[in-house]
Protein backbone atom coordinates (compact mmCIF):
# COMPACT_ATOMS: atom_id res chain seq x y z
CA UNK A 1 0.00 0.00 0.00
CA UNK A 2 1.24 3.10 -0.72
CA UNK A 3 -0.45 6.49 -1.26
CA UNK A 4 0.69 10.51 -1.75
CA UNK A 5 0.64 12.55 1.75
CA UNK A 6 -2.35 14.13 2.94
CA UNK A 7 -2.35 17.76 2.43
CA UNK A 8 -5.08 20.60 2.09
CA UNK A 9 -6.44 20.66 -1.25
CA UNK A 10 -5.09 23.40 -3.14
CA UNK A 11 -7.57 25.61 -4.97
CA UNK A 12 -6.57 26.16 -8.28
CA UNK A 13 -9.51 28.30 -9.93
CA UNK A 14 -12.20 30.16 -7.63
CA UNK A 15 -14.00 33.92 -8.51
CA UNK A 16 -13.85 34.68 -4.60
CA UNK A 17 -14.86 38.36 -3.50
CA UNK A 18 -11.65 39.86 -2.26
CA UNK A 19 -12.04 41.15 1.73
CA UNK A 20 -9.38 43.96 3.12
CA UNK A 21 -9.57 45.32 6.57
CA UNK A 22 -12.35 47.46 5.72
CA UNK A 23 -14.58 44.70 5.54
CA UNK A 24 -16.53 44.11 9.04
CA UNK A 25 -15.53 40.35 10.03
CA UNK A 26 -18.72 39.70 11.20
CA UNK A 27 -20.39 41.06 7.66
CA UNK A 28 -17.60 38.78 6.16
CA UNK A 29 -18.32 35.73 8.71
CA UNK A 30 -22.40 36.22 7.73
CA UNK A 31 -21.22 36.19 4.30
CA UNK A 32 -19.42 32.79 4.44
CA UNK A 33 -22.20 30.75 6.70
CA UNK A 34 -24.29 31.81 3.81
CA UNK A 35 -21.98 30.02 0.98
CA UNK A 36 -19.64 32.69 -0.09
CA UNK A 37 -16.14 32.80 -0.94
CA UNK A 38 -13.65 35.58 0.10
CA UNK A 39 -10.27 36.07 -0.82
CA UNK A 40 -8.26 37.96 1.63
CA UNK A 41 -6.43 40.14 -0.13
CA UNK A 42 -4.30 42.26 2.19
CA UNK A 43 -3.12 40.66 5.73
CA UNK A 44 -3.11 37.06 6.75
CA UNK A 45 -4.34 39.05 10.47
CA UNK A 46 -7.33 40.29 8.29
CA UNK A 47 -7.88 36.58 7.83
CA UNK A 48 -7.42 35.04 11.30
CA UNK A 49 -10.02 38.36 12.22
CA UNK A 50 -12.55 36.81 10.27
CA UNK A 51 -11.90 33.65 11.88
CA UNK A 52 -12.45 34.32 14.78
CA UNK A 53 -15.87 36.10 14.14
CA UNK A 54 -17.19 33.37 12.67
CA UNK A 55 -16.33 31.25 15.78
CA UNK A 56 -18.99 33.61 17.41
CA UNK A 57 -21.30 33.56 14.98
CA UNK A 58 -21.34 30.11 15.19
CA UNK A 59 -21.47 29.73 18.95
CA UNK A 60 -18.59 28.02 19.24
CA UNK A 61 -19.12 26.27 22.18
CA UNK A 62 -15.54 25.85 23.96
CA UNK A 63 -14.19 23.11 25.39
CA UNK A 64 -17.07 22.36 28.12
CA UNK A 65 -19.99 22.22 25.51
CA UNK A 66 -20.06 19.12 25.63
CA UNK A 67 -19.21 15.94 22.78
CA UNK A 68 -22.42 16.52 20.58
CA UNK A 69 -22.71 20.26 20.54
CA UNK A 70 -18.51 20.29 20.14
CA UNK A 71 -18.64 18.00 17.11
CA UNK A 72 -21.79 19.91 15.05
CA UNK A 73 -19.74 23.15 15.90
CA UNK A 74 -16.62 21.77 14.26
CA UNK A 75 -18.65 20.91 11.26
CA UNK A 76 -20.44 24.08 10.73
CA UNK A 77 -17.11 26.09 11.21
CA UNK A 78 -14.96 23.68 9.07
CA UNK A 79 -17.55 24.30 5.98
CA UNK A 80 -18.06 27.71 6.27
CA UNK A 81 -14.02 28.52 7.06
CA UNK A 82 -13.07 26.81 4.27
CA UNK A 83 -14.81 29.32 1.41
CA UNK A 84 -12.22 31.95 3.21
CA UNK A 85 -8.75 31.55 0.91
CA UNK A 86 -5.30 33.35 0.73
CA UNK A 87 -3.14 33.59 -2.37
CA UNK A 88 -0.32 31.54 -2.32
CA UNK A 89 2.37 32.50 -5.31
CA UNK A 90 5.51 30.64 -4.93
CA UNK A 91 4.49 28.23 -2.31
CA UNK A 92 4.23 30.87 0.18
CA UNK A 93 1.40 32.76 1.06
CA UNK A 94 1.50 36.11 -0.58
CA UNK A 95 0.67 38.25 2.51
CA UNK A 96 2.89 40.77 4.28
CA UNK A 97 2.57 39.34 7.89
CA UNK A 98 1.89 35.34 6.23
CA UNK A 99 3.59 32.77 8.76
CA UNK A 100 6.87 30.62 7.07
CA UNK A 101 5.87 28.59 4.10
CA UNK A 102 7.22 25.90 5.98
CA UNK A 103 4.87 22.50 4.59
CA UNK A 104 4.00 24.56 1.49
CA UNK A 105 7.41 24.31 0.12
CA UNK A 106 7.18 20.11 0.85
CA UNK A 107 3.58 19.52 0.04
CA UNK A 108 2.93 21.19 -3.08
CA UNK A 109 5.81 19.66 -5.65
CA UNK A 110 2.87 19.83 -8.51
CA UNK A 111 1.48 23.59 -8.24
CA UNK A 112 3.35 26.94 -7.14
CA UNK A 113 0.18 29.46 -7.49
CA UNK A 114 -2.86 28.56 -6.17
CA UNK A 115 -5.00 29.34 -3.34
CA UNK A 116 -5.59 27.56 0.52
CA UNK A 117 -8.04 28.63 2.96
CA UNK A 118 -6.68 30.33 5.93
CA UNK A 119 -7.77 27.79 8.16
CA UNK A 120 -5.83 25.39 6.66
CA UNK A 121 -2.65 28.19 6.17
CA UNK A 122 -3.22 28.37 9.97
CA UNK A 123 -3.07 24.80 10.51
CA UNK A 124 0.09 24.28 7.78
CA UNK A 125 2.09 26.76 10.26
CA UNK A 126 0.93 25.27 13.70
CA UNK A 127 2.19 21.49 12.72
CA UNK A 128 5.42 23.21 10.91
CA UNK A 129 6.01 25.00 14.55
CA UNK A 130 5.65 21.59 16.26
CA UNK A 131 7.97 19.72 13.60
CA UNK A 132 10.46 22.07 13.87
CA UNK A 133 10.74 22.46 17.92
CA UNK A 134 9.73 18.64 18.38
CA UNK A 135 7.73 17.63 21.19
CA UNK A 136 9.72 16.18 24.29
CA UNK A 137 8.71 12.91 25.68
CA UNK A 138 10.06 11.88 28.67
CA UNK A 139 9.37 8.24 28.05
CA UNK A 140 11.99 8.66 25.30
CA UNK A 141 14.21 10.80 26.72
CA UNK A 142 14.09 13.15 23.50
CA UNK A 143 12.54 14.69 20.88
CA UNK A 144 9.59 13.39 18.37
CA UNK A 145 9.35 15.97 15.25
CA UNK A 146 5.72 15.21 14.01
CA UNK A 147 5.11 15.79 10.40
CA UNK A 148 2.03 17.56 9.44
CA UNK A 149 -0.83 15.44 9.80
CA UNK A 150 0.52 12.83 12.12
CA UNK A 151 -1.53 12.59 15.20
CA UNK A 152 0.12 13.73 18.54
CA UNK A 153 -1.03 12.73 21.72
CA UNK A 154 -2.35 15.78 23.84
CA UNK A 155 -0.96 14.43 27.25
CA UNK A 156 1.62 11.65 28.23
CA UNK A 157 0.08 9.86 30.89
CA UNK A 158 -0.94 7.24 28.67
CA UNK A 159 2.46 7.00 27.66
CA UNK A 160 3.74 6.94 30.66
CA UNK A 161 1.28 3.93 31.95
CA UNK A 162 2.77 1.78 29.15
CA UNK A 163 6.05 2.17 29.95
CA UNK A 164 5.45 1.08 33.54
CA UNK A 165 3.67 -1.84 31.95
CA UNK A 166 6.61 -2.23 29.81
CA UNK A 167 9.19 -2.20 32.53
CA UNK A 168 7.61 -5.54 34.09
CA UNK A 169 7.12 -7.00 30.60
CA UNK A 170 8.97 -10.66 31.09
CA UNK A 171 7.92 -12.06 27.52
CA UNK A 172 9.56 -12.83 24.25
CA UNK A 173 11.17 -9.36 22.51
CA UNK A 174 11.53 -10.75 19.22
CA UNK A 175 8.80 -9.26 17.54
CA UNK A 176 6.17 -6.70 18.41
CA UNK A 177 3.75 -4.51 16.45
CA UNK A 178 2.33 -0.70 17.14
CA UNK A 179 -0.92 -0.75 15.23
CA UNK A 180 -1.67 2.87 14.11
CA UNK A 181 1.69 4.14 15.03
CA UNK A 182 1.07 7.93 15.09
CA UNK A 183 4.34 9.72 15.27
CA UNK A 184 5.18 6.59 16.19
CA UNK A 185 6.11 7.22 19.90
CA UNK A 186 4.95 4.08 20.82
CA UNK A 187 6.99 2.04 18.71
CA UNK A 188 10.16 3.98 19.81
CA UNK A 189 9.26 2.82 23.43
CA UNK A 190 9.41 -0.70 22.01
CA UNK A 191 12.53 -0.70 20.26
CA UNK A 192 14.12 1.19 23.06
CA UNK A 193 12.77 -1.73 25.43
CA UNK A 194 15.22 -4.08 22.83
CA UNK A 195 12.46 -5.74 20.75
CA UNK A 196 14.77 -7.45 18.42
CA UNK A 197 11.97 -5.56 15.24
CA UNK A 198 8.87 -3.94 15.71
CA UNK A 199 6.49 -3.05 12.95
CA UNK A 200 4.95 -0.17 13.07
CA UNK A 201 1.58 0.61 10.97
CA UNK A 202 -0.63 3.40 10.27
CA UNK A 203 -3.29 3.85 7.82
CA UNK A 204 -2.64 7.77 7.25
CA UNK A 205 0.29 8.17 5.08
CA UNK A 206 1.34 11.13 6.94
CA UNK A 207 1.95 8.95 10.43
CA UNK A 208 4.47 6.66 8.19
CA UNK A 209 6.00 10.01 6.89
CA UNK A 210 6.74 10.92 10.35
CA UNK A 211 7.91 8.09 11.70
CA UNK A 212 10.58 7.17 8.86
CA UNK A 213 11.70 10.78 9.23
CA UNK A 214 11.99 10.62 13.00
CA UNK A 215 14.40 7.54 12.10
CA UNK A 216 16.38 9.10 10.03
CA UNK A 217 17.13 11.98 12.90
CA UNK A 218 18.33 9.53 15.72
CA UNK A 219 21.50 8.77 15.67
CA UNK A 220 21.16 5.07 16.07
CA UNK A 221 17.74 4.17 14.28
CA UNK A 222 16.04 1.40 16.25
CA UNK A 223 14.84 -1.68 14.31
CA UNK A 224 11.52 -0.24 13.38
CA UNK A 225 10.50 -1.02 9.90
CA UNK A 226 6.96 0.88 8.61
CA UNK A 227 4.03 -0.03 6.72
CA UNK A 228 1.62 1.97 5.26
CA UNK A 229 -0.80 -0.08 5.90
CA UNK A 230 -4.83 -1.16 7.76
CA UNK A 231 -4.43 -2.90 11.14
CA UNK A 232 -1.59 -4.94 11.30
CA UNK A 233 -0.61 -5.02 7.63
CA UNK A 234 1.17 -7.58 5.77
CA UNK A 235 3.37 -9.11 8.81
CA UNK A 236 1.34 -13.08 9.08
CA UNK A 237 3.55 -13.52 12.45
CA UNK A 238 3.84 -14.73 15.05
CA UNK A 239 4.09 -11.82 17.11
CA UNK A 240 4.86 -11.56 20.78
CA UNK A 241 3.86 -8.44 21.20
CA UNK A 242 0.43 -6.78 19.70
CA UNK A 243 0.32 -2.88 20.90
CA UNK A 244 -2.06 0.01 19.72
CA UNK A 245 -3.67 2.87 21.09
CA UNK A 246 -6.48 2.32 19.00
CA UNK A 247 -8.87 5.53 18.74
CA UNK A 248 -11.10 5.77 21.95
CA UNK A 249 -14.89 7.13 20.76
CA UNK A 250 -16.89 5.70 17.89
CA UNK A 251 -17.80 8.55 15.29
CA UNK A 252 -17.73 9.91 11.82
CA UNK A 253 -14.52 9.97 10.22
CA UNK A 254 -13.84 13.25 7.91
CA UNK A 255 -10.71 14.90 7.92
CA UNK A 256 -7.33 12.44 8.31
CA UNK A 257 -7.06 13.29 11.34
CA UNK A 258 -10.24 11.92 12.83
CA UNK A 259 -8.99 8.78 12.11
CA UNK A 260 -6.89 8.88 15.30
CA UNK A 261 -9.71 10.01 17.28
CA UNK A 262 -13.11 7.83 16.01
CA UNK A 263 -13.51 4.08 14.96
CA UNK A 264 -16.10 3.24 12.89
CA UNK A 265 -18.11 0.04 13.17
CA UNK A 266 -15.89 -3.70 12.30
CA UNK A 267 -12.91 -1.99 13.59
CA UNK A 268 -12.03 -3.81 16.32
CA UNK A 269 -13.69 -6.86 14.81
CA UNK A 270 -10.94 -6.86 12.38
CA UNK A 271 -8.47 -6.06 14.73
CA UNK A 272 -9.48 -9.26 16.97
CA UNK A 273 -9.52 -11.57 14.44
CA UNK A 274 -6.33 -10.70 12.61
CA UNK A 275 -4.36 -11.15 16.42
CA UNK A 276 -5.72 -14.38 16.76
CA UNK A 277 -4.14 -15.47 14.26
CA UNK A 278 -0.42 -13.99 14.48
CA UNK A 279 -0.39 -13.85 17.97
CA UNK A 280 2.58 -15.97 18.94
CA UNK A 281 2.22 -18.67 21.68
CA UNK A 282 2.51 -17.07 24.97
CA UNK A 283 1.92 -13.30 22.93
CA UNK A 284 -0.26 -10.27 24.42
CA UNK A 285 -2.30 -8.24 23.20
CA UNK A 286 -2.16 -4.48 24.65
CA UNK A 287 -4.34 -1.35 24.33
CA UNK A 288 -3.51 1.84 25.71
CA UNK A 289 -6.76 2.98 26.90
CA UNK A 290 -9.22 5.31 28.20
CA UNK A 291 -12.37 5.61 30.02
CA UNK A 292 -13.63 8.37 28.04
CA UNK A 293 -16.31 6.07 26.35
CA UNK A 294 -17.75 5.01 29.62
CA UNK A 295 -17.80 8.79 30.19
CA UNK A 296 -19.39 10.03 26.88
CA UNK A 297 -20.75 7.53 25.15
CA UNK A 298 -22.13 4.96 27.23
CA UNK A 299 -24.84 3.39 24.77
CA UNK A 300 -21.50 2.62 22.93
CA UNK A 301 -20.62 -1.41 23.18
CA UNK A 302 -17.26 -0.89 25.04
CA UNK A 303 -14.64 -2.55 22.41
CA UNK A 304 -12.65 -4.74 25.03
CA UNK A 305 -15.08 -5.88 27.50
CA UNK A 306 -17.50 -6.88 24.85
CA UNK A 307 -14.62 -8.83 23.21
CA UNK A 308 -13.20 -10.29 26.62
CA UNK A 309 -17.38 -11.57 27.01
CA UNK A 310 -16.94 -13.62 24.05
CA UNK A 311 -14.46 -15.56 25.53
CA UNK A 312 -11.63 -15.65 22.88
CA UNK A 313 -9.32 -13.48 25.06
CA UNK A 314 -8.65 -13.57 28.38
CA UNK A 315 -8.17 -10.42 30.60
CA UNK A 316 -4.45 -10.35 32.22
CA UNK A 317 -4.12 -7.32 33.69
CA UNK A 318 -6.04 -3.82 33.63
CA UNK A 319 -3.56 -0.41 35.07
CA UNK A 320 -5.37 2.66 35.22
CA UNK A 321 -4.46 6.09 36.02
CA UNK A 322 -5.89 9.83 36.58
CA UNK A 323 -4.66 12.12 34.29
CA UNK A 324 -4.29 15.62 34.79
CA UNK A 325 -7.46 17.65 33.72
CA UNK A 326 -6.04 19.79 30.45
CA UNK A 327 -8.57 22.90 31.40
CA UNK A 328 -10.71 21.61 33.17
CA UNK A 329 -12.17 19.44 35.88
CA UNK A 330 -11.99 15.56 34.29
CA UNK A 331 -13.42 12.15 35.68
CA UNK A 332 -11.25 10.71 32.63
CA UNK A 333 -8.50 8.07 33.49
CA UNK A 334 -6.48 6.39 30.88
CA UNK A 335 -5.92 2.35 30.86
CA UNK A 336 -3.53 -0.19 29.91
CA UNK A 337 -5.23 -3.58 29.10
CA UNK A 338 -3.47 -6.79 28.76
CA UNK A 339 -5.25 -9.38 27.09
CA UNK A 340 -3.77 -13.26 26.16
CA UNK A 341 -5.68 -15.75 23.78
CA UNK A 342 -7.38 -17.84 25.46
C1 LIG B 1 -4.92 7.61 18.97
S1 LIG B 1 -3.81 7.57 17.63
C2 LIG B 1 -2.42 6.82 18.43
C3 LIG B 1 -1.10 7.16 17.79
C4 LIG B 1 0.13 6.68 18.57
N1 LIG B 1 0.17 5.22 18.61
C5 LIG B 1 0.18 7.25 19.96
O1 LIG B 1 -0.02 6.49 20.91
O2 LIG B 1 0.40 8.46 20.10
C6 LIG B 1 -4.48 6.26 16.63
C7 LIG B 1 -3.71 6.00 15.34
O3 LIG B 1 -4.32 4.88 14.67
C8 LIG B 1 -4.34 5.14 13.29
N2 LIG B 1 -5.38 4.29 12.67
C9 LIG B 1 -6.72 4.47 12.67
N3 LIG B 1 -7.32 3.47 12.00
C10 LIG B 1 -6.35 2.63 11.59
C11 LIG B 1 -6.34 1.40 10.86
N4 LIG B 1 -7.46 0.84 10.41
N5 LIG B 1 -5.15 0.80 10.62
C12 LIG B 1 -3.98 1.36 11.07
N6 LIG B 1 -3.94 2.52 11.75
C13 LIG B 1 -5.09 3.15 12.02
C14 LIG B 1 -4.59 6.62 13.18
O4 LIG B 1 -4.21 7.13 11.91
C15 LIG B 1 -3.73 7.15 14.34
O5 LIG B 1 -2.42 7.43 13.92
Amino acid sequence: MSAALHRPEPVLRHRAQPVDETTPPAQAAAWLRDGRSLLVADRFGTGLGILAALRLLLDDPGEDGGYVKKRAFREAFAAASQRLLVPVVGRKVALPDAPRPGFLAELYPDHADFALPVEDARVLSSAWDWYDKGVHFPVLGYRVHPFYGAYIPARMEHLELFGTWLAKYQGARRRAIDVGTGSGVLALQMAKAGFQHVLATDINPNAIESVARQLRRLPQPPPIELQHADLLGADRGPIDLIVSNPPWMKGEVGRTLDLAMYFQDGFFERFYAQCLQRLAPGGRVVFVFSNIIELSQPDVPHPITTELERGRFRLVEKMTRRVKPLRRRTREKVEIWELAAV
